[in-house]
């Protein structure tokens, strides 16, 4: 039986009581579904920046009422400390999700993105070392390779930042290391690959590329690559980063503590693959797909070139062991996304 499958079995006759800040998110709502499903305590944090109601409400019509009954929605901001110590009170484990996404976006406006993702970081921090968590779990970010030309990326080797983005989440984990250093307190930094699935948003002006181009393809839209197309990630479907997230929280390895681990599933695939893939599979469904190609623009400043994750850590370290592969989760994730987008 693997570390998961493990937990899986246990959970749901221990239930604890966790905290998933940026509930209503992409990931956020992932996590909230899996935990409610194995009967645990939920408490949700979110402010709707990119969130949204209607993500809770779909995991509402997923999960029993008796499990819904055991979520509880706290409307606050991770930029105000007090909304911070109100939602660790009583809260064994933390997932914190909460952030400002995106390096165009971080570009665009670097202190909405500051504000949000270290002032944020820190409150989140300090409140949760003041309730006793027994263990900080958080998003961070494969951005934070920056500029080091090495693959696969391994956790010890990160070049300079491309982007504020980059330098946030490189700054979270500093953070991370210091409170573990100064005050003894407990964290685990997971660095996702490019992450994808139901529930990621596929509009705005920073929505990620698989969930974008899939709607463009879609409502017969166009899909522009930035670049040559040959960019490559190491993208990541969400059941992968659900399970990382659990393994790291109840891990009682010690070693594996304060420390921060790659979560991908160690797998390349260049934006022209993931296009005509997505094209190969939508096809059937879309007469209008016939003879729809790409259109390439310049490459995007402060993007990485290539990103490919050594999951090697996460497995050693954490029992992490993806179950997803990139083709078939793209298969679910076109799925739930044929669902959702009407007036194609
Ligand atoms: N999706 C990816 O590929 C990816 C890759 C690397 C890292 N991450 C990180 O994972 C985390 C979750 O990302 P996601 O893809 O689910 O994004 P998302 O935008 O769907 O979710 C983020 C959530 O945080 C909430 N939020 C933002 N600012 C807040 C604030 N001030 N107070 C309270 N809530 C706030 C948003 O409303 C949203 O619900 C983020 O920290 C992100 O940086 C994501």
């Amino acid at each position: 039986m693997s570390a998961y499958e493990n937990l899986l079995d246990t959970l749901p006759s221990q239930p604890k009581t966790w905290l998933i800040t940026g509930v209503a998110g992409f990931i956020g709502s992932n996590l909230l579904e899996t935990l409610l499903k194995l009967n645990q305590k939920v408490v949700g944090l979110d402010n709707f920046a990119t969130g949204y109601q209607h993500n809770l409400d779909e995991v509402q019509s997923i999960v029993s009422s008796e499990q819904w009954k055991n979520f509880q929605f706290i409307h606050g901001d991770i930029r105000h400390l007090h909304d911070c110590q109100a939602a660790c009170a009583g809260v064994d484990y933390v997932l914190h999700q909460a952030a400002l996404g995106s390096v165009p976006r971080s570009l665009a406006d670097p202190i909405t993105t500051n504000s949000t993702n270290i002032d944020g970081f820190l409150n989140m921090l300090v409140a949760a070392r003041d309730t006793k968590v027994k263990r900080f779990v958080y998003a961070a970010s494969s951005s934070t390779y920056g500029d080091h030309p090495a693959l696969p990326k391994i956790e010890e080797n990160i070049g300079k930042p491309l982007s504020p983005y980059a330098v946030t989440k490189y700054v979270n984990e500093l953070y991370a290391d210091v409170f573990a250093r100064a005050y003894g307190f407990n964290t685990i930094g997971l660095r996702y690959f490019n992450v994808f699935g139901k529930r990621q948003d596929p509009n705005g002006a920073y929505a990620a590329v698989i969930p974008k181009w899939i709607a463009s393809m879609i409502k017969n839209e166009p899909v522009y690559i930035n670049g040559d197309g040959e960019t490559s990630r190491d993208f990541c479907y969400i059941d992968n980063v659900v399970q990382a997230n659990l393994l790291a929280a109840t891990t009682e390895n010690i070693s594996a503590t304060n420390q921060v681990y790659n979560v991908a599933v160690g797998e390349r695939t260049t934006l022209n693959e993931l296009f005509w893939y997505l094209h190969e599979n939508l096809l059937p469904h879309f007469v209008h797909l016939q003879g729809f190609k790409p259109k390439y623009q310049d490459f995007r400043t402060g993007d990485i070139r290539h990103s490919l994750a050594d999951i090697g850590k996460a497995s050693r370290l954490l029992g992490y062991s993806p179950s997803h592969r990139i083709r078939e989760s793209l298969k679910i994730a076109m799925q739930w996304y044929l669902g959702i987008i009407e007036n194609y």
